[in-house]
């Protein structure tokens, strides 16, 4: 079946048909989600309650974490009001999960049509946008103006434009959107921020950073939402904005300006003869070559799928599975980018998806030395469960090399659970009452969003124009985000130790 154009899963809120069929909707997918709602706004145990209240929108993979957040880990000081999603069916999944979590009460299920319905009978004082990349800015611009406060995975959204309205959004409502950089928090990569902050390298003059997907986790862009641009608009936009953003934050730095060159030769049908297929086809679950393919997902054979995805396909003819070499994908798999940042500083960065193994190296070029860093991840494939971003044992490395005398190696700082257990402190950051005191300033808002996702904005208009792109030219009135002090770039230094000729 194909996909339908407007949106990779279902039908887009903004042209959802209206109330009538939203009922009928519900009532045959036999969820009485709609009598749910009213039952919970009526209910004076909870309209008085302290806890803060949330909401959901985008009920697949990553909305677990919250959702899990809200109802078992922070439940004395949050609770979980309604979720909504375009699929009947994931949405009531997720009700689901909130009766095995325990929840004192399962939160109201509303489709993508009565979102604004859901704000109003809910009262969620934080919506948390979980959506489809493309779709992230229409709910965060409907949410702040309807007094909600946001919290939005990455990225915050995916085109200059987007990222305008947003800014616009939180200007005229005085709100902010808080920017779920996870990687931030990652045990390793704040030590790397600590040691950036410490001096020990001087001040950074230049980057030098490459990140690899392998045929796992890589390939699975290519199968999901992710492979067309018009959804997720690459992934200069869906994954660098972490890595675009990791360098904003690690140097306390604004990009100015962004070059590079992207295309795609791997995930391709010419790739897919190559590989000794006789062709790409539709997906896996019906490929006649999946027994030769080496990049068959069993979606059936994987419970966490299966419930997920495959079940709720008769909903909205989303394919999870979708082939891996098909025409129709236009999204890169191969980038390279050129960045220059407001302290003078330049980066040249490496994307590429189809790698040996996964992970990263970079190099900050400082005045007093030079930081190497990088890390070996393990397989992941999502919506499985795999932990994403996990680190293999003794995967970290990270070394101080001064301009003159012996390297030291530093013992990663560490801690478990999703990326690289960066899921767990970013979670309390989020949900505790008193976020935990931070002196890597960690929280991300609007600015930083905005500050990451224009990198890659920034690197897409360069791949087709092939000039470099001012970040001031995308969009209008966007501030500098706080970072934490960084050593000064005109301080005087140590004068290097001179050479002692041989005798
Ligand atoms: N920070 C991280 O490390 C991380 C990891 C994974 C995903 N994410 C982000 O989380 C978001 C969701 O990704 P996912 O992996 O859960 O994808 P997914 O495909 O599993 O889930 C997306 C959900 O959104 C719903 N949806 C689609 N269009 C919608 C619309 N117009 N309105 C409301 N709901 C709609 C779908 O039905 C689906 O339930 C993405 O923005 C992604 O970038 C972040």
């Amino acid at each position: 079946m194909p996909l339908p154009s407007s949106t990779p899963h279902s039908t887009p809120a903004a042209s959802d048909p209206g109330r009538r069929t939203f009922v009928k909707t519900i009532a045959s997918a036999g969820l009485g989600i709609a009598l749910a709602a009213t039952t919970r706004a009526a209910d004076p145990a909870t309209s008085g309650a302290k806890r803060t209240r949330y909401a959901i929108v985008g009920t697949g993979s990553r909305h677990q974490m919250y959702q899990d957040a809200i109802e078992k880990t922070y439940a004395a000081y949050a609770e979980l009001v309604a979720l909504c999603d375009t699929n009947p069916g994931r949405l009531e999944l997720a009700r689901k999960r909130s009766t095995k979590n325990g929840a004192a009460q399962v939160p109201a299920g509303y489709l993508a049509a009565d979102f604004a319905k859901m704000v109003a009978e809910t009262k969620p004082n934080v919506v948390i946008v979980t959506t489809v990349d493309s779709f992230h800015h229409e709910y965060i611009i409907r949410a702040l103006e309807a007094g909600c406060d946001v919290v939005t995975e990455k990225p915050m959204t995916n085109t200059p434009e987007r990222c305008q309205a947003v800014l616009d959004a939180c200007q005229r409502t005085g709100r902010h959107c808080r920017v779920t950089f996870n990687y931030r928090y990652s045990p390793p990569r704040t030590q790397v921020k600590d040691i950036l902050m410490s001096g020990e390298i001087g001040d950074v003059l230049s980057v030098d950073f490459h990140w690899l997907l392998n045929t796992f986790h890589g390939a699975d862009y290519f199968r999901r939402w992710h492979s067309q641009k018009k959804f997720s608009n690459g992934l200069m936009l869906h994954k660098a904005t972490h890595h675009f953003d990791l360098v904003n934050w690690w140097l306390g730095a604004m990009p100015v300006a962004v070059s590079g060159t992207g295309k795609r030769e791997f995930y391709t049908p010419e790739m897919a003869k190559r590989l000794g297929l006789a062709s790409h086809h539709e997906r896996c679950l019906t490929c006649p070559e999946k027994t030769k393919c080496g990049f068959f997902l069993d979606i059936a054979a994987s419970n966490s799928l299966r419930e997920l995805y495959l079940d709720h396909e008769k909903h909205d003819g989303y394919f999870r599975d979708r082939c891996v070499f098909r025409p129709e994908i236009d999204i890169e798999d191969t980038m390279n980018v050129l960045v220059k940042y407001d302290t003078g500083a330049t980066m040249t960065y490496s994307l590429n998806a189809f790698n040996a193994w996964e992970g990263y190296q970079i190099a900050f070029n400082g005045t007093k030395g030079r930081l190497e860093h990088s890390a070996v991840e393990s397989i992941y494939v999502n919506g499985t469960d795999s932990v994403q971003g996990g680190i293999k044992t003794g995967g970290i490395t990270t070394r101080v090399i001064p301009l003159r005398g012996a390297a030291r190696d530093f013992t990663p700082w560490t801690a478990s659970g999703g990326h690289g257990g960066g899921d767990k402190v970013m979670l309390d950051d989020l949900f505790l009452p008193t976020a935990p005191a931070d002196k890597y300033l960690r929280a991300a808002d609007e600015r930083a969003g905005a500050a990451s996702l224009l990198v890659g904005a920034a690197a897409n208009r360069s791949f087709v124009t092939g000039q470099s792109v001012a970040i001031a030219d995308l969009v209008k009135g966007l501030g500098k985000p706080v970072y934490a002090p960084m050593p000064s770039p005109t301080a005087p230094l140590p004068m290097l130790e001179p050479r002692r000729a041989r005798s």
